[in-house]
């Protein structure tokens, strides 16, 4: 089943108001190619002024906490997100696994909290170098999509994606074969856990999507669009990808 296409923008600790200006071409490719949704999540600083500029594309926080409020300095409510327009949320991307130790049952929490405030979370879901090669990909990846995925998600209301931590920022990508693999065992997975809704949540490729890729990697089965780092902090360089997705 072909699902709505989603390509998402993760600036991580990157841009300052200046960086903004990039939403305005972005808008305008988004505008131009009404097949497919276009996210952008910027800074928890960025968030609010993004979402006035957006111009019809989505504004997303990349991380919320599990609670609605509280003594949790420095942390950010998904409802405080929705209150300044964002409509979805990354949960649990590979930093924060790894830089924050988030567990899984945290990361579903946060899911949950997400889902809870009316914002679509993002849940991250990828393996290690060392796991591929032991040959232990699918199984991590099963095993994070078990542990943070929330059992009340649907098509509508979650998105996951799917993030090989090797080819983070590094230029690296897994063979269009591989992919499909994996995407297909995280099709599966859904399915167990979710029942028909995991047919239709959408399953993001994440992990050095480039211009030059992006037509290779989004034509993949199941790949229902792409999380893009690097690459989307630019028009110049995300623009291409959001054309490229479109055309397909
Ligand atoms: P890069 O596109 O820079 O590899 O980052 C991918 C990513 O982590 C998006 O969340």
């Amino acid at each position: 089943m072909a699902l709505r296409k989603l390509v998402a923008g993760n600036w991580k600790m990157n841009g300052t108001r200046a960086a903004l200006a990039e939403l305005a071409p972005i808008a305008s490719a988004a505008a131009a190619a009404p097949s497919l949704d276009v996210l952008i999540c910027p800074p928890f600083t960025l968030v609010a002024e993004a979402a006035i500029k957006a111009n019809g594309i989505a504004i997303g926080g990349q991380d919320c906490h599990t609670g609605i409020k509280g003594a949790h300095t420095g942390c950010v409510a998904a409802a405080m997100l929705k209150d300044v327009g964002a409509s979805y949320v990354i949960v649990g991307h590979s930093e924060r696994r790894c830089d924050n130790n988030e567990t899984d049952a945290e990361i579903r929490a946060k899911a949950e909290a997400a889902i809870a405030a009316g914002l679509t979370p993002i849940v991250c879901v990828g393996e290690t170098e060392a796991e591929r090669d032991e040959g232990r990909a699918g199984i991590v990846v099963a095993g994070q999509l078990e542990g943070s995925v929330p059992p009340a998600g649907t098509a509508a209301t979650l998105v996951v994606a799917y993030e090989p931590v090797w080819a983070i920022g590094t230029g690296r990508t897994p063979s269009a074969g591989d992919v499909a693999e994996m995407h297909a065992l995280i099709r599966a997975k859904l399915i167990d856990l979710l029942g028909e809704e995991g047919q239709g949540v959408r399953i993001l490729y994440g992990g050095s999507v480039k211009p030059d890729n992006a037509v290779e990697l989004m034509a993949v089965a199941d790949v229902d669009g792409a999380l893009v780092g690097g690459a989307s902090l630019t028009a110049a360089l995300f623009v291409p990808i959001i054309e490229a997705t479109a055309a397909l």
